[in-house]
């Protein structure tokens, strides 16, 4: 198995864009709060606080909250558990990077449904890829990495197509970031399904993504599974103390996420009127689909001080500090140019 690549880092002048960061300072709220974090003790190894917090927040009750160290540790905790070698995990691609590995680890088997030309997950045709081995579905809103989003109506015939005893992933890393009515929105189906888990992270919007804490919600016993697959005590109190603050600031924290999705929408706006095919991106980046060019495109890039994340057939690229857009848009008109102008891509490698 190859390991996880993790977005390449920057050089001291350039903007690391490479991993869908948040690149606003910590609060200070947060700041104090891990400094009296006493690190001589456990943590909490149930996150209780936290739980409740969350389960008040959502309707839900303590035991249907499951926090992990990030929403990928909980997603693996809930593959783990939901599946036996030669089982299947369903879900679209080109999606999370991190969904192979965590199914091949736990034994199962990928089945990968192709997006749509137009970068979206195909629920209709995930549906029909359901077999007697399916396990567990994920479906990933906004997608990482096309920034694409399935809508209410679409997730909804996904739920009635699925058997209620597969289980249904919704990972919604980015939700925050989402400003379409349209979108689904897993948080308000919790009470519809008794099949469905809701994955959310703290570490996209609330800028936590150093100290590692995600969460899911959904019925108890699921989450009481994920539970029992978990590595002992590992979200650590200084963790579980940020998110709580993080939600006691959580108006000055979606104020900059509105700040960054306006951001995300005008760079949308200007890729397009360089003449790129780019979808509408709904998470805190973009993706522009450079197919056989993307190595060199991702080089132009990097030159222009914009470290992004060559994935295949595109590039991934989040919105972060306003000063990078600039360069961002620079290499981006630069790259469109030259495909335009049509040399071959080994002329251009
Ligand atoms: C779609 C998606 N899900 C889950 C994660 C994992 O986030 P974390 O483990 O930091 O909560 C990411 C991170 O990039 C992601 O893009």
């Amino acid at each position: 198995m190859a390991p996880y690549r993790q977005g390449k880092p920057a050089a001291a002048d350039a903007f690391k864009l490479s991993s869908n960061e948040n690149p606003y300072e910590p609060l200070p709220a947060v700041l104090e709060a891990i400094a009296a974090s006493p690190i001589n003790r456990y943590p909490d190894g149930m996150a209780t606080a936290l739980r409740e917090r969350l389960a008040e927040r959502y309707g839900v009750t303590p035991g249907q909250v499951q926090v992990g160290a990030g929403s990928a540790s909980v997603l693996s905790q809930l593959i783990n558990a939901a599946t036996s070698p030669g089982d299947e995990v369903l879900y679209a691609w080109r999606s999370f990077e991190a969904y192979p590995g965590l199914v091949a680890v736990a034994g199962a088997t990928s089945v990968h449904v192709p997006n749509t030309a137009d970068h979206r997950h195909d629920l209709v045709a995930m549906a029909a890829a359901v077999t007697d081995r399916t396990r567990l579905v994920i479906v990933c809103s906004p997608n990482n990495p096309t920034s694409t989003v399935v809508t209410r109506a679409e997730f909804a015939a996904l739920m009635q197509a699925v058997p209620a005893d597969i289980l249904v992933v919704l990972d919604e890393a980015y939700a925050e970031f989402v400003t379409d009515p349209d979108a689904v929105n897993g948080t308000e189906l919790l009470h519809s399904y008794p099949n469905l888990v809701v994955l959310r992270t703290f570490s996209k919007a609330y800028g936590l993504a150093g100290l590692r804490i995600g969460y899911a919600l959904g019925p108890e016993y699921v989450m009481d599974a994920a539970r029992a697959t978990a590595i002992p005590l590992a979200v650590i109190d200084q963790a579980q103390r940020a998110a709580i603050v993080s939600l006691d600031h959580e108006a000055e924290l979606l104020e900059r996420v509105s700040r960054l999705s306006v951001l995300r929408d005008e760079v949308w706006a200007s890729l397009v009127a360089q003449g790129w095919d780019v979808p509408r991106p709904h998470g805190n980046f973009v993706w522009l689909p450079t197919g056989e060019h993307t190595a060199w495109a991702a080089e132009v890039l990097t030159a222009n001080g914009i470290v992004s994340r060559a994935l295949g057939e595109g590039l991934r690229v989040t919105i972060g500090e306003d000063a990078s857009v600039e360069k961002l848009l620079k290499a981006a008109q630069e790259v469109i140019e030259r495909l335009r102008t049509g040399p071959s891509a080994s002329a251009l490698d």
